[in-house]
C-alpha cells in the first residue's frame, strides 16, 4: 500500500479527524520506517548556508570523496515530536540539540546552522510528515538531523561543503524489552572514549566504535554494553547508546559531563525532574563497586527514555536489581514522558508546540 494513503482508524479523542499514515501503530519498534520528506540545506565552508528545502525522502547522492565517507566528518542528532490528546504536536526541547549540534561542529571543524535554522528545520520537516506522527501513548516521531561535510577532499582537511539534512521515523520502544528491565554487560577491555577524544560530541564515528563490544554482547544474550573510563578502568562512562543512573536511597548518581561522556539531553531532563521530586543528584565519579552496590540502576537517552536495568555483569560476576521497573525509575519515566506527551503542566518551559 503506499506510505501516503491516510488509515481510516481516526481516533475518537480528537478534537479534529487526524489522517493517520497506514501502518501497524500497535507495533512500532525502533526501526527506519520512511516517510514523506527530508530537508536539505547546504553550507561552504565559510559557514554560508543556503535556504533549505523539503525533499521526497529517498537517497541522496554523495561524491565518494565526501569528508564525511573517508574521514567521518559528521555528526547526528536525536529528539522527538509527540502527538498531543488534542492531536497538536509537540517538540521536546530542541533548541538544545541545536545547540549540542553547535558544539559538536565546532570540535569536527565544521560549520553548524544556527539555533534558529536548526528548529526552523525541525519544524518544517515534522508538520510535512505529521501523518507519522503515531496516536498518543502508541509512540513518536523520531527526528534524525545529520551534519556532514560533503563536499570532496583527498588530503585530510576540512571538506569545502556541508550539507545538513532532516528525516524522519515513526518509533516505539528502543529496547526489545519494552519498559521491562535490560541486561547490561560492563565492558573493561574495549573503550568508547579517551580524555581529549571526540566522546563528548554525537559525532558519528563514536557509534561505529562501540559495535564490536555491542555485537559480542548481544551474542551471549545482553541488551547493551556499559562502557567503563579508558585510564582507570573503574568508573562508569555510558551505554552504546545512552547515558547511566545509579540510585542509592535517595541520591542518584551520574557520570560528571568531561570530555567522555555524551551531554544527553534526557540526562539534564531527568536530572532536573528528579531535583523537582526531591531527590538528591550528584554528577561526579561514579565507580563500578557503586554500581554493584546500587539499589537500582537506569539508563536515559532521546531514543531508551528511560529504561531500568535488571542487572549487570561485571568480569562474570552478575547483580540483579529485580524483574519489573524499580519504583525511582518509574516515578521518573512517569513525570518526564507526561511532560513530553503534553499531559503534565509544563512549568519548565521544554515542550514547542506546533
Ligand atoms: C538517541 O537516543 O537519540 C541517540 O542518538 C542514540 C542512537 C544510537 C539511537
Amino acid at each position: 500500500s503506499s506510505p501516503l494513503r491516510p488509515s481510516a482508524a481516526v481516533s475518537a479523542n480528537y478534537s479534529e479527524a487526524i489522517e493517520l499514515a497506514d501502518i501497524d501503530w500497535d507495533n512500532l519498534g525502533f526501526g527506519l520506517q520512511p516517510t514523506d520528506y527530508m530537508y536539505i540545506m547546504k553550507c561552504t565552508r565559510d559557514g554560508s548556508f543556503s535556504k533549505g528545502e523539503l525533499k521526497r525522502f529517498g537517497n541522496i547522492e554523495l561524491n565518494p570523496s565526501a569528508g564525511v565517507l573517508n574521514y567521518g566528518q559528521g555528526l547526528f542528532e536525536g529528539l522527538k515530536a509527540y502527538r498531543k490528546e488534542d492531536g497538536n504536536i509537540l517538540l521536546f526541547r530542541p533548541e538544545e540539540n541545536a545547540l549540542r549540534m553547535k558544539m559538536g561542529a565546532e570540535r569536527m571543524c565544521m560549520p553548524s546552522p544556527s539555533v534558529e535554522q536548526f528548529v526552523e528545520a525541525v519544524k518544517d520537516t515534522v508538520l510535512a510528515n505529521k501523518h507519522w506522527i503515531p496516536p498518543q501513548g502508541k509512540g513518536s516521531l523520531y527526528i534524525r538531523p545529520l551534519l556532514m561535510g560533503s563536499g570532496a577532499v583527498l588530503g585530510l582537511a576540512p571538506a569545502p561543503e556541508y550539507t545538513f539534512l532532516i528525516y524522519v521515523s515513526p518509533v516505539g520502544n528502543y529496547f526489545k524489552e519494552g519498559l521491562a528491565p535490560i541486561n547490561l554487560i560492563v565492558e573493561s577491555e574495549l573503550h568508547r572514549a579517551t580524555p581529549g577524544g571526540t566522546g563528548g560530541v554525537k559525532t558519528i564515528g563514536n557509534y561505529a566504535a562501540v559495535l564490536k563490544a555491542q555485537s559480542a554482547a548481544k551474542a551471549k544474550g545482553y541488551s547493551d554494553v556499559l562502557y567503563l573510563d579508558c585510564v582507570h578502568k573503574r568508573y562508569l562512562e555510558e551505554v552504546s547508546s545512552c547515558n547511566i543512573f545509579v540510585v542509592k536511597g535517595n541520591i542518584i548518581s551520574t557520570p560528571a559531563i568531561k570530555g567522555t561522556i555524551l551531554p544527553g539531553i534526557t540526562r539534564k531532563s531527568i536530572i532536573d525532574v528528579a531535583r523537582s521530586q526531591g531527590f538528591q543528584v550528584e554528577e561526579r565519579l561514579v565507580s563500578v563497586e557503586e554500581l554493584l552496590e546500587a539499589d537500582e540502576v537506569f539508563c536515559t537517552g532521546t531514543a531508551v527514555v528511560v529504561s531500568p536495568v535488571g542487572s549487570v555483569t561485571y568480569l562474570g560476576q552478575k547483580k540483579s536489581y529485580g524483574d519489573g521497573i524499580g519504583v525511582v525509575s518509574q516515578q521518573l519515566y512517569t513525570v518526564l514522558t507526561r511532560l513530553q506527551m503534553g499531559l503534565a503542566k509544563d512549568d519548565m518551559n521544554w515542550t514547542v508546540e506546533l
